[in-house]
């Protein structure tokens, strides 16, 4: 399924011609020439057994028109059997210790990488605490997780590997058992020169999530100059958008600041949110402004999925919060009318992205 913003399914001439293009351009200068290495380094004696059809990297790293350049770390190079292991890592149960959980269990491909209870089960049935958040446009993420305290992808792959709540395994032993798997010992030989262990694992799930970009929503149709892409109803619902200070915290192209704010939850909050980083009292109830893409799939919403819908959402703010000690001045009543409720909701699905959503369903390995 091609995403729409891109040419996949073009004539291989055109497809070349593209390519061509891109390379002169010189955001995807970069991009490009990797793609010519993998496929220089594929062409020379195809080493890599690939029971999947053709992804080429350009497929996977082409970026919006209207976004920035993504940033793809130098070391280890973006290479096709990298992330092909990737690709392969998150959906692999032999992640969890008991072979039951993969990445995808609780970032499900169908849901914009989310989950439709409020807490994923891990291994051994086990019940998180935290809702399951939205794997989108992460290569321009700075901080990870819902305090903001893990700095890169690839440290983040940790969390979910050691957490008794879900994978409930430790690294050494997810190498012993993936060593043994010729497939992923290839890639690993041909995408990072070296033999599978806990560099290549974390490298290559963060190097496929990187790739993971979705900016093909009305919005940013509309954004792009087609002024016929989002509803009436959504155009007003951006104008309260701005007019009412959400685009304060949820601001950009990513719809966050991706700062903690305590947005007033709730009046006593069980989960103490950054307050478990820095002990500072002022951060009780504060979590990282969530991106706002793709909300059309990522039901229960907030940290603990307490709000089932979207109106809820609404009703949430229009009420003011709930008024916690800490809670942001900038969540405040609004007053808002029913119509208005309406066209402030009508914008929120107008950041739903439907193409990424079936595209990151052709990501499931056979
Ligand atoms: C049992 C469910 C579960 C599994 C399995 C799981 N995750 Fe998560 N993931 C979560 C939850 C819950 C959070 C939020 C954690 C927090 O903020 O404390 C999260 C957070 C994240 C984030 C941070 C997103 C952000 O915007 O800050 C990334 C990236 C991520 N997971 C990737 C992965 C990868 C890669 C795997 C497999 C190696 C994985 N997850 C396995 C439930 C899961
Ligand atoms: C002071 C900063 C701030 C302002 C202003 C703000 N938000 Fe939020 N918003 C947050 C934070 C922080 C969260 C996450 C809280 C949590 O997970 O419990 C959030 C969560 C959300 C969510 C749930 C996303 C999800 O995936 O669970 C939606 C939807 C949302 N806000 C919409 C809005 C709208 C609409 C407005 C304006 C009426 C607004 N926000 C104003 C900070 C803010």
């Amino acid at each position: 399924m091609p995403r729409t913003h891109r040419n996949a399914v073009a004539p291989a001439y055109l497809q070349a011609m593209a390519w061509v293009r891109q390379a002169l351009e010189p955001r995807r200068r970069v991009v490009a020439f990797r793609w010519w290495m993998a496929v220089a380094a594929l062409s020379g004696g195809c080493r890599v057994p690939d029971p999947t059809p053709a992804m080429p990297l350009s497929d996977v790293t082409t970026v919006p028109p209207h976004f920035p350049e993504a940033v793809f770390p130098d070391e280890p190079p973006l290479t096709r059997a990298g992330w092909e292991l990737g690709r392969h890592l998150f959906f692999d149960a032999r992640l969890s210790v008991d072979g039951s959980i993969r990445c995808a269990s609780c970032h499900a491909p169908a849901l914009s990488f989310s989950d439709s209870v409020a807490f994923s089960r891990g291994a051994d049935n086990a019940v998180g605490f935290r809702n399951a958040p939205v794997l989108v446009n992460l290569a321009w993420q700075p901080r990870f997780h819902r305090e903001a305290g893990i700095p890169s992808l690839e440290a983040q792959v940790l969390a979910p590997l050691q957490d008794p709540l879900e994978f409930n395994h430790d690294i050494q032993s997810v190498e012993e058992v993936l060593r043994s798997d010729a497939t992923y010992q290839a890639w690993s030989e041909e995408g990072f020169g070296r033999p599978l262990d806990a560099y290549v694992v974390t490298r290559a799930l963060a190097m496929f999530e990187r790739t993971l970009i979705s900016g093909n929503a009305p919005y940013d149709r509309w954004l792009q100059g087609d002024a016929t892409a989002m509803s009436e109803a959504a155009l007003r619902g951006l104008a309260l958008f701005e007019e009412r200070q959400c685009i304060e915290c949820h601001s950009g192209l990513w719809f966050t600041d991706f700062e903690p704010h305590n947005n007033g939850l709730h009046e006593t909050y069980v989960d103490p949110g950054t307050y478990r980083l820095t002990f500072d009292s002022a951060d009780i109830g504060a979590f990282k402004t969530p991106t706002l893409r793709n909300l059309a799939w990522t039901a229960p919403y907030m940290v603990d999925g307490s709000l089932a819908t979207l109106s809820d959402v609404v009703a949430h703010y229009n009420a003011g919060g709930a008024g916690h000690p800490n809670q942001d001045p900038r969540v405040a009543p609004l007053g808002l009318s029913d119509l208005e409720k309406a066209d402030l909701e009508a914008f929120l699905l107008a950041l739903s992205d439907s193409s990424y959503v079936a595209w990151a369903q052709t990501l499931v390995p056979d």
